[in-house]
Parts: C-alpha cells; sequence; structure tokens
C-alpha cells in the first residue's frame, strides 16, 4: 500500500490530524495497536481550551460538542476548607473553557472518519518505523494473520507515551527531560449530579482533590494517593469518604454519591523529548510530551501540536517546500514548554508533598492567598488555564 501520511495511533492526536489532512485531500491511513472499543473507553481528560474547540470545528466535528459541552467561565480553588472564585472569563477578556469528554472528542472523530471512508486498521500488531531519515519511509505492521508495508511521504508519531515511534529514533538525536512526581492520581466516573457549578481544585492536608465534571448528570473526581495504592482497596465508599474529608463544608454536604462506573489510577509526570522532527518523522501529542493533569493541559497540547503538523503538512503539498515543517519542531516546543511551566507550578501549588514538611504547606497557602487576592497573578493563572495562544 502507498498513502502520502501514516499515521501510528488512533488517540486524539491521530484521528485529528487524519481528519484535517482528510478535509486538504491529502490521503492518510492511521494504524492502532488497539480496538476501536479499548479506545473509546479510556476516560481521560475533561476540558477543552477555546484553541481546541476552535481547531474541532474547522475539523467539522464541533456540532455535538457545541450542544452538549458545558461552558465554564470560571473555576473555583478550595484551600484552609473555604472556596474562592476564579473569574476566567472577566480576566481574560472573555475566553472560557468547555467540559467535554475526551472520550466524546475521539467517537466524534472516528464517526467523521468512517463517514468520509478514510481507513483506519484497528488492532494493528508489530507497529514497526523504517528509513525515516530518507525520502521513502515506510511502515510495517501484523494484522488478520498477515505481513504489510506502507511506503509513505511522511510518518505522523500520534502513538502515545508509550508507542513505538519515539523509541525508534536513535538515542543520540533526542534529548529527554524528565521530572516524576512522588505520587497519581485516584479517578472515579458516576452517574451523580456534579457537587458545584464549576470545577473546584481542592488544597488539603490530606492531599489534592478534583471535583469535575462530564455532564449535569455524570461527575468526575480524583484524589491524589500514594503511588502503590491499589484499586482493589478504594471500595466506593472508600473513596467518597475521603473525597468528603477534603472538601469545603458546603460541597461535602452538596456531594451525591452513587456506584461507580469507572475507577482507576494514573501516575503523574512531566516529560519533553526534542526535536519532534526526525527526517520524516514527527511526533505528536503524548509521544513527544506528558504534563501532570493538573491543568488539564494533554489533549489541549495533543491539539496545538495537531494544528502545527497538519498546517505544515497541507503547506508542503501545496507548495512542495519544506520550511513550515522545518519550524514545526520550534513552534510546537515553544508552547509546550509554557504548558509543562504551568502544569508543574499547579501540581506543586494543590499537592501534598511529604519531603516539604509544614514549612512548604505554609508557603503553598500564602501563594495561594497572593493568587486570588492579586488581580495579576489571578490573571496570569487565567491566561493560562484558558489556554495561550497559537
Ligand atoms: P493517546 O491518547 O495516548 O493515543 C495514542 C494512541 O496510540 C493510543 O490509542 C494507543 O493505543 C496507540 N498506540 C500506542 N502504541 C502504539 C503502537 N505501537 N502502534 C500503534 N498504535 C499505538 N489529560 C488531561 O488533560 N486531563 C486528564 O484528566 C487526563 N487524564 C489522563 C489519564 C491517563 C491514564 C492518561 C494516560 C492520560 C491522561 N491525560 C489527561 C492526558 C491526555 O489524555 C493525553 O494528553 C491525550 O490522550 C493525548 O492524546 P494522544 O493522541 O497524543 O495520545
Ligand atoms: C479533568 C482532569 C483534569 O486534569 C483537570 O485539570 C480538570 C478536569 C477531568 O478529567 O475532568
Amino acid at each position: 500500500m502507498r498513502v502520502q501520511v501514516a499515521i501510528i495511533g488512533a488517540g486524539p492526536s491521530g484521528l485529528l490530524l487524519g481528519q484535517l489532512l482528510h478535509l486538504a485531500g491529502i490521503d492518510a491511513v492511521i494504524l492502532e495497536n488497539r480496538s476501536r472499543e479499548y479506545v473509546l473507553g479510556r476516560i481521560r481528560a475533561g476540558v477543552l481550551e477555546q484553541g481546541a474547540v476552535d481547531l474541532l470545528d474547522r475539523a467539522g466535528v464541533g456540532s455535538r460538542l457545541h450542544a452538549e459541552g458545558l461552558v465554564h467561565h470560571g473555576i473555583e480553588l478550595c484551600f484552609e476548607s473555604v472556596r474562592h472564585r476564579i473569574d476566567l472569563s472577566e480576566l481574560t477578556g472573555g475566553k472560557c473553557v468547555t467540559v467535554y469528554g475526551q472520550t466524546e472528542v475521539t467517537k466524534d472523530l472516528m464517526d467523521a472518519r468512517a463517514a468520509a471512508g478514510a481507513k483506519t486498521v484497528y488492532e494493528a500488531d508489530a507497529v514497526s518505523v523504517h528509513d525515516f531519515d530518507g525520502d521513502r519511509p515506510k511502515v510495517r505492521y501484523r494484522a488478520d494473520g498477515g505481513a504489510h508495508e506502507i511506503e509513505c511521504d511522511f510518518i505522523a508519531g500520534c502513538d502515545g507515551f508509550h508507542g513505538v515511534c519515539r523509541k525508534s529514533v536513535p538515542a543520540k538525536a533526542i534529548t529527554t527531560y524528565e521530572r516524576v512526581y512522588p505520587f497519581g492520581w485516584l479517578g472515579l466516573l458516576a452517574d451523580t449530579p456534579p457537587c458545584g457549578d464549576e470545577l473546584i481544585y481542592v488544597n488539603h492536608e490530606r492531599g489534592f482533590a478534583l471535583c469535575s465534571m462530564r455532564s449535569r448528570s455524570r461527575s468526575r473526581y480524583y484524589l491524589q494517593c500514594a503511588l502503590d495504592e491499589q484499586i482493589a482497596e478504594w471500595s466506593d465508599q472508600r473513596f467518597w469518604d475521603e473525597l468528603r474529608r477534603r472538601l469545603d463544608p458546603a460541597a461535602a454536604e452538596a456531594l451525591v454519591t452513587g456506584p461507580s462506573l469507572e475507577k482507576s489510577i494514573a501516575p503523574l509526570r512531566s516529560f519533553v523529548a526534542e526535536p519532534m522532527r526526525f527526517g520524516r518523522l514527527l511526533l505528536a501529542g503524548d509521544a513527544a510530551h506528558i504534563v501532570p493533569p493538573t491543568g488539564a493541559k494533554g489533549l489541549n497540547l495533543a491539539a496545538s501540536d495537531v494544528h502545527y503538523l497538519s498546517t505544515a503538512l497541507i503547506d508542503h503539498y501545496a507548495t512542495g517546500g519544506f520550511a513550515e515543517l522545518d519550524a514545526y519542531s520550534a513552534k510546537c516546543l515553544r508552547r509546550i514548554w509554557q504548558a509543562e511551566r504551568f502544569s508543574w507550578w499547579m501540581t506543586k501549588l494543590l499537592h501534598c508533598f511529604s519531603d516539604e514538611g509544614a514549612f512548604g504547606r505554609k508557603i503553598q497557602v500564602a501563594e495561594l492567598v497572593h493568587l486570588i487576592n492579586s488581580r495579576a497573578a489571578s490573571t496570569a493563572f487565567a491566561e493560562n488555564y484558558v489556554g495561550l495562544p497559537y
């Protein structure tokens, strides 16, 4: 088989890239090593910046998002058991975020791809990438009991943190930067109405908590937990009891509990690989970088990478030139490091770090007091939370 672009991974990065290229008349195939159902079953991010919403609109998949997504103009920060609202829209000249789950974004993109008749190979085994330092890269994989090879002009590595693309780059060509945090997030999804109208980020001496949602009848909650925590030891009752202890009295009172639909533990990590282009292999999304989820930036960074990558590929096929592809890595990385800094800062501000002790907690509270009382500090927070421009 021969295509212009071979995309590895059918997460948000790969599917969105596929859709934007399809609309530009560029022929692409997506290879995904999991099943469609498995990809749709993963519960992940929930908050979209305006830039991601605009990009999904441009990709022609915004209609359900606008009908069902919840537009939020503010968030709440809770510390010392008191909630304080940050008015995102007032501080950013009217900007907002949209609560719409990554699962729904993925489903909308899969449906658009099916409607366009574009090819996706699910359950592709042993995917490998070759010859991307020359003009004729190749991708090999196994499916339906046979071995297959695809010749292409470019390979888009959209295969997430554990994917094969970044690992196929010679070690001397890539530099990585990493911080692993000494805790994880235990997440719970339930068909219960959220305990507030907006998201609540909680700094508490027992650990961070986050009250989020997927709709007016579906809640998503997170608790900071130890890295060696076992899901089996967290009954729903234990989760709800612990969450209630970390909330302010009014939110604890408003909390509606119910059976969990899903519970999972995610580790927290900051990671960046530089550069993001190796000849005709281009990385995008989690394949190139990871942020701790605290700032809700992971999915949004995947969207901005795909914006730059689709623009560069469309320019190449229109002009035959490489200027935009040459600029791809630097353009992405400028924005990525801003999101890395914000996510790292928010993680440090809101979580319990056992090695920081009582002094560390006092400093966190001092910073939170400044954040809610200083218009300059609140504005800097709001600008980053709603998303920097791209
Ligand atoms: P992915 O979504 O990881 O997609 C990569 C795809 O490539 C996957 O479908 C994978 O199956 C496929 N793949 C992997 N290896 C291969 C291979 N060898 N061959 C073929 N296909 C392959 N962000 C937030 O903002 N908020 C959150 O609450 C949040 N929670 C998260 C929880 C977890 C457990 C994880 C892992 C991430 C979370 N994120 C969150 C981050 C956010 O979900 C990611 O930033 C986003 O999914 C990135 O999209 P992506 O398409 O680049 O990567
Ligand atoms: C969600 C996850 C986040 O990391 C965040 O900062 C806000 C919301 C969520 O899954 O809803």
